[in-house]
């Protein structure tokens, strides 16, 4: 978007970084055009140029002058992390690193470029300061430096970081539903390796019951996929400071594009954006229409998995076609399908069970409601077979 804008000659952009110190050369090498420090006090800016300007704290600039003097000038001035993004600024979100500076950084560090290119993969969306920490903390602890490691420094720095976390994909069993497992493998190539954007996957929605394993549908997919899976938090990023919230669901989204490719899983968004809730902030209506614009139009490869309760409750717009490729329904089991469920999960053990054990285990099963057909969660299954395990004489070693 930045520089996007900067072509488009926009006279006042506002832009945000966590990364003042290379923030210069990020832009040198996007525009390939030298920025200069913006004097607030000169009466007459140079023309046709690109300027920058780091806002002070508590500073009140005279924007609207210093626009029309960009205006005149057909010049450009961004306004390095404002503390609000008001009139007559455009929102430029936050500031990308270019892949090509990130790798120049890596190989100053390590000398094989093969081996800065792998390094690269566990860096993506990474300021060159964030890097250099990473790269510093990995060393300092594992006294060597591999993806691996950078990706679990980071997992361990980042988490609870403006609302989006990095999350472990590693789980035990999982025994997809059919509907998931054709879809991953039908779309796995168009994710990964599709060259037209149209036909890249962009999201699913999930709706079901609690413990029907929507959440670890995401954890499923992005294991049987090979990329890393983001949790993006919009409740957790709801800020008491007007403009706040949109600000960092905006930097969020705009780091999932520079990840990509990748899974955004946002969980539960029934409890978000919910018809019946009337948010007379605006937040949460502004929240909404940015998330269902970079819903249509990201053209990055980052696949959403929505999860809720309650698919009835959420607006039409935010799972129709273009924004969501499908819904998958989770509907927990029925009666055979979950002994089918519970004896893959006794299999996991060591020892022998019989079918009196599976019939025994169904027998303590909660259902999920008493309609018929009656259905069964699996974790509501995967529960009651370890209570079973531990129950049982011979199958109770710790
Ligand atoms: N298909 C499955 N195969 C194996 N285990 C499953 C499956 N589905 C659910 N489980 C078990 O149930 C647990 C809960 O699943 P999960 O957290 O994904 O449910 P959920 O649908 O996201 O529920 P909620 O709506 O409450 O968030 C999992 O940790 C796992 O043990
Ligand atoms: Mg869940």
């Amino acid at each position: 978007m930045l520089k996007l804008a900067i072509e488009a000659q926009i006279p006042l952009i506002a832009v945000h970084t966590r990364d003042l110190v290379n923030f210069v050369d990020v832009l040198k090498t996007l525009t390939k055009k030298a920025p200069m420090v913006f004097d607030p006090n000169s009466p007459k800016p140079k023309p046709d140029s690109l300027f920058y300007f780091v806002h002070p704290a508590g500073a009140q600039l005279p924007l609207v002058k210093i626009y029309e003097k960009m205006v005149a000038a057909e010049s450009t001035l961004i306004l390095v992390n404002p503390e609000r993004v008001v009139e007559p600024m455009f929102n430029a979100g936050e500031v990308p690193v270019p892949r090509a500076l990130l790798l120049d950084f890596m190989k100053q560090i390590v000398i094989d470029e093969a081996q800065a290119a792998t390094l690269l993969q566990g860096l993506g969306g990474c300021t060159i300061k964030e890097a250099a920490e990473l790269v510093r903390l990995t060393t300092a602890r594992d006294n060597s430096l591999t993806v691996q490691g950078i990706m679990e420094t980071r997992k361990s720095i980042f988490q609870g970081m403006n609302g989006l976390t990095q999350i472990d994909i590693k789980q035990g069993f999982y025994d997809p539903p059919k509907e998931l497992a054709d879809w991953i493998g039908k779309e796995r190539d168009f994710f990964l390796h599709g060259k037209d954007p149209r036909l890249v996957p962009r999201g699913l929605l999930m709706d079901g019951p609690p413990g029907t394993g929507k959440t670890a549908a995401a954890k499923y997919v992005a294991e049987q996929w090979g990329v890393p899976l983001y949790r993006v938090d919009i409740a957790g990023t709801k800020n008491k400071y007007v403009g706040e919230s949109e600000q960092n669901l905006l930097n969020n989204l705009a780091r999932l594009d520079h990840e990509e490719p990748c899974i955004a899983l946002i969980d539960e968004v029934e409890k978000i954006f919910n018809t019946s809730n009337n948010d007379t902030s605006g937040t949460t209506s502004t929240m909404l229409s940015q998330l269902l614009w970079w819903l249509a139009e990201h053209r990055s490869r980052v696949l959403v998995m929505m999860t809720t309760n309650a698919a009835s409750k959420l607006p039409k717009e935010l799972y129709r076609e273009g924004r969501i490729d499908k819904t998958l329904v989770f509907a927990g089991l029925e009666n055979a399908p979950a002994m089918d469920f519970v004896a893959k999960v006794l299999d996991g053990f060591h020892g022998k069970f019989s079918e009196v054990a599976v019939k025994e285990i169904m027998k303590s099963v909660q259902p999920i409601s008493d309609v018929s057909p009656l259905t069964y969660s699996q974790a509501a299954l995967t529960a009651e077979t370890y209570a079973w395990i531990k129950k049982s004489p011979m199958n109770a070693k710790p």
